[in-house]
């Protein structure tokens, strides 16, 4: 029987992670989560299993238990190249679908397959063939948060962070960006190609707005402001640099701003905030609920009895592969 106690040993395996985020974390709180990150790292060497999370994931993950963090792309290219036998992938489902799409040989688990995303439900595959019908001859490009469906109808794949250099990289000079009118806004204005889009949207980013960046701006003099693509032209606008979490991060890494506001989800400030004490973070936070449904008692029941298991059909993934890979072989 497995023991969930906060022993010494536990507290001795979790030291490094507490000591990053002990100004966050209660002590009380920590104690119970310890004996989970202890034992999915055990778990995790047992079965030669590789946990990816995504930067909106809550601290305890990603500094506890994650053996890599990143945005969409870096976990996409972390997949298709590890050499672990089974995945945990600690983000949402179109997430599990890609890792899975890019290695069909492996088991690939997620904590809760509920967590789903208000973009990849925007739009299905029947949606894509009418759009298709509409617009012949016009390629279309699906943001990778789509379903492994919408992706096998699709000509390439784009993230938040590659959408621009993909547009750039294609032949034709007008093309269909499918499903997030945001990141089709923003990537038109760093294009001189044509961009058609879809109306879906993040149920996050939307609710920012360029009147609490102005304010903000009132209240912490000297703020630098990053948004994500996925929030409305207004609030880019507004902001200071524009890039997907993992450019947030690299952007952090180079400038080392001393004051910063990152327009996306709450868990990215946190999870900065805990390997730059000398940072101050502004947080004007929005939760991802989806994002939010993976946590470490989840995690850790998944990895132990192998459930959440993420399975495409073989046929719709020989041809949602085509674009993903596609777009890998264009970023790099
Ligand atoms: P990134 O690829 O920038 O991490 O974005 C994924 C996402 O879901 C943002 O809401
Ligand atoms: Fe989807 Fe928005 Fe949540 Fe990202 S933050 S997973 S785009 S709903």
């Amino acid at each position: 029987m497995t023991n969930l106690a906060y022993t010494d040993a536990v507290k001795a395996a979790t030291a490094p992670a507490w000591n990053l985020l002990k100004d966050q974390y209660d002590e009380t709180y920590w104690q119970t989560v310890a004996p989970y990150i202890a034992e999915i790292n055990r778990l995790k060497k047992e079965k030669n299993a590789v946990v990816l999370a995504h930067n909106y994931m809550t601290p305890d993950i990603f500094h506890g238990i994650a053996d890599i963090v990143g945005d969409s792309l870096a976990l996409a290219r972390e997949a298709e190249k590890t050499k672990a036998d089974m995945i945990i992938q600690c983000g949402v489902h179109f997430m599990a679908e890609t890792s899975k799409i890019l290695c069909m040989d492996k088991k690939v688990l997620i904590p809760d397959m509920k967590a789903g995303c208000s973009l990849a439900e925007s739009i299905t595959a029947a949606d894509m063939r009418l759009l298709r019908e509409t617009y012949p001859g016009v390629p279309i490009a699906s943001y990778v948060n789509t379903s492994a469906e919408v992706k096998a109808e699709s000509d390439v794949c784009v993230t938040s962070g590659n959408a621009t250099k993909i547009i750039n990289a294609m032949e034709e000079d007008t093309i269909l960006m499918v499903p997030d009118q945001y990141l089709a806004a923003y990537t038109q204005t760093q294009t001189k190609k044509k961009i058609l889009s879809w109306k879906g949207s993040c149920m996050v980013h939307v609710r920012f707005t360029a009147e609490e960046i102005t304010a903000m701006r009132v209240k912490y003099p000297g703020v630098v402001v990053i948004a994500h693509p996925e929030c409305p032209p207004d609030v880019i606008a507004a902001s200071d640099f524009a890039g997907s979490t993992q450019q947030m991060v690299d952007f952090i890494d180079k400038d080392k701003p001393a004051k910063v506001m990152l327009i996306t989800e709450c868990s990215m400030s946190d999870n900065l905030a805990a390997i730059n004490p000398g940072m101050e973070l502004v947080r004007p936070c929005q939760l991802c609920p989806h994002m939010k449904k993976i946590t470490l008692p989840k995690i850790y029941e998944c990895l132990l009895n192998e459930t959440g298991e993420v399975l495409v059909d073989p046929a719709i993934a020989d041809r949602a592969r085509k674009p993903i890979q596609r777009m890998l072989d264009l970023s790099k």
